[in-house]
């Protein structure tokens, strides 16, 4: 980041001295004020829930232009890596900086590759679970578990721990996920297989069975690889800054991401996807496209406190550029599988255009986001509703692991504490029980 020659003056009407603040910029996007010396100064703090207005860091990583629903990967544009790379290549890009060459790829995969299987101890945690626990809370056990399997990697100051663990997390997750799936179902584990993709090896894992080869369908695995690209990171959410405060305290790789998956799980955040259906199997339960306006008028409700899932962003006032790729993706797998007339799928079509034509949507710039689709396309894979957040967080784990290691990488980094606007009761006196 550079000086600017703009500055910041604040000045207090009570007479208090100003203060002048420097102003810093960066490649693109919004100057910051570096208010890092003001309580020293003023004895004040900023005040700013919810992080509206507040810059927690400086990253080189994701770019998002929400007005222009524009999202870069390390300068990337979305729909070019979506279409002319694969998932792996957009890890290289996201953790190292660049995307690779022909050989930085084939190591690269390789070396993903070789870290796929977890340790056998690894199942023995899934049995304490019930068959119907939800996938998230398995996962978030699951991935804090790790850290307990690789005490050769725990030092987040060390360089070659974060990255071989940053390998073991991208590599173990998907064999952790589908473990998840086939705990559920009550299907025995699949180990993962060297000689398929990435996306491939997932998906057998999840739908292989001991009783027949399982033969992986390349429109579907393109289709798996690029969910997983569009989700991979995006820039400082609400997951991706959990991970960076957990990360803050030295904290050990593997209870950073946990901390991440917990966050993910939210439905005001990855759990929008499996929200998203929902909503959208209840209003076809209700009749369908006809009852679209009803739900709609219902969310306008203020009192209903019902929010069309899918829809709306903090960063994004346009179209999250996702959601478009993810339409296009849902089309492809629709097409594929003979479900082009999936009624779930014409639903949020129609339930999308009269959203972007109705007045309350407009005003409050709400527009279809990354979850709107995704779990059409997933159900259609076969992917039960239950699983989508675990997949998302399985896809975020590379943006989160890329992030937690710019953060300790950089010299400035100090642990992360946020101050208060405290609104409790002044010091008083503790009053003997009988006198209370
Ligand atoms: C993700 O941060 C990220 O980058 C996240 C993510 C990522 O890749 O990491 O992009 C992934 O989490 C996508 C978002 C998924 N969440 C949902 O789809 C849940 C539904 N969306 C909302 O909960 C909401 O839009 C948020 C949480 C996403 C954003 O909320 P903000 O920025 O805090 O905005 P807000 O809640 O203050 O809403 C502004 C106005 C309010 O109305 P008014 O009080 O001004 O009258 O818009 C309304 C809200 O009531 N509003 C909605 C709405 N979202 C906002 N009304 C109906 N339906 C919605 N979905």
């Amino acid at each position: 980041m550079k000086l600017s020659d703009n500055k910041a003056t604040l000045s207090f009407s009570n007479g208090s001295p100003s203060v002048e603040l420097p102003v810093y910029q960066g490649s693109i996007g919004p100057d910051v004020v570096d208010i890092r010396k003001l309580y020293a100064q003023t004895g004040m703090f900023t005040y700013d829930p919810g992080f509206m207005s507040t810059a927690a860091t400086q990253s080189g990583i994701t770019y998002i232009d929400g007005d222009k629903g524009e999202l870069l990967y390390r300068g990337y544009p979305i729909e070019q890596l979506a279409t002319n790379c694969d998932f792996l290549e957009t890890c290289h890009l996201l953790l190292y900086g660049n995307l690779p060459n022909t050989a930085q790829k084939a190591d690269f995969t390789k070396r993903v590759t070789m870290h796929t299987m977890v340790n056998e101890q690894m199942q023995f945690f899934l049995r304490g679970f019930r068959r119907d626990a939800h996938p998230m809370a398995i996962m978030t056990g699951l991935v804090g578990a790790l850290s307990a399997f690789y005490h050769d990697s725990t030092d987040i100051t060390n360089a070659e721990h974060r990255d071989i663990s940053a390998i073991r997390l991208i590599a173990k997750m998907p064999t952790l996920v589908a473990m998840a799936y086939k705990y559920s179902v009550g299907q025995p584990f699949v180990y993962p297989k060297n000689d398929l993709s990435y996306a491939g090896n997932f998906l057998r894992m999840m739908f292989a069975n001991p009783c027949e080869e399982y033969k992986v369908n390349p429109v579907i695995e393109r289709a798996m690889d690029r969910i997983f690209t569009l989700h991979a990171d995006h820039e400082q959410n609400a997951s991706t800054s959990t991970v960076r405060l957990c990360g803050s305290s030295g904290t050990n790789p593997f209870a950073a991401i946990a901390a991440g998956v917990a966050c993910l799980w939210g439905p005001s955040h990855g759990g929008a996807n499996e929200a998203a259906l929902n909503m959208l199997e209840d209003i076809q339960k209700m009749g369908g496209v006809a009852k679209v306006g009803e739900f709609i008028d219902k969310v306008k409700d203020k009192n209903s406190g019902v929010k069309l899932m899918g829809f709306g962003h903090r960063v994004y006032k346009n179209y999250d550029p996702r959601a478009k790729l993810m339409q296009e993706t849902c089309k492809e797998v629709l097409n594929e599988l003979g479900l082009h007339n999936d009624p779930l799928f014409k639903l949020a079509m129609q339930l999308e255009k009269i959203a972007l034509e109705d007045d309350y949507f407009v005003q409050r710039k709400l527009y279809p986001n990354v979850d709107f689709y995704s779990g059409i396309v997933q159900r259609a894979i076969g992917i039960p509703v239950s699983m989508f957040t675990a997949i998302f967080a399985l896809a975020r784990t590379v943006g989160w692991i890329a992030q937690l290691n710019e953060m300790i990488g950089d010299p400035e980094y100090k642990i992360g504490r946020p101050r208060q606007l405290f609104t409790g009761s002044v010091k008083r006196d503790v009053q003997p029980l009988a006198k209370r």
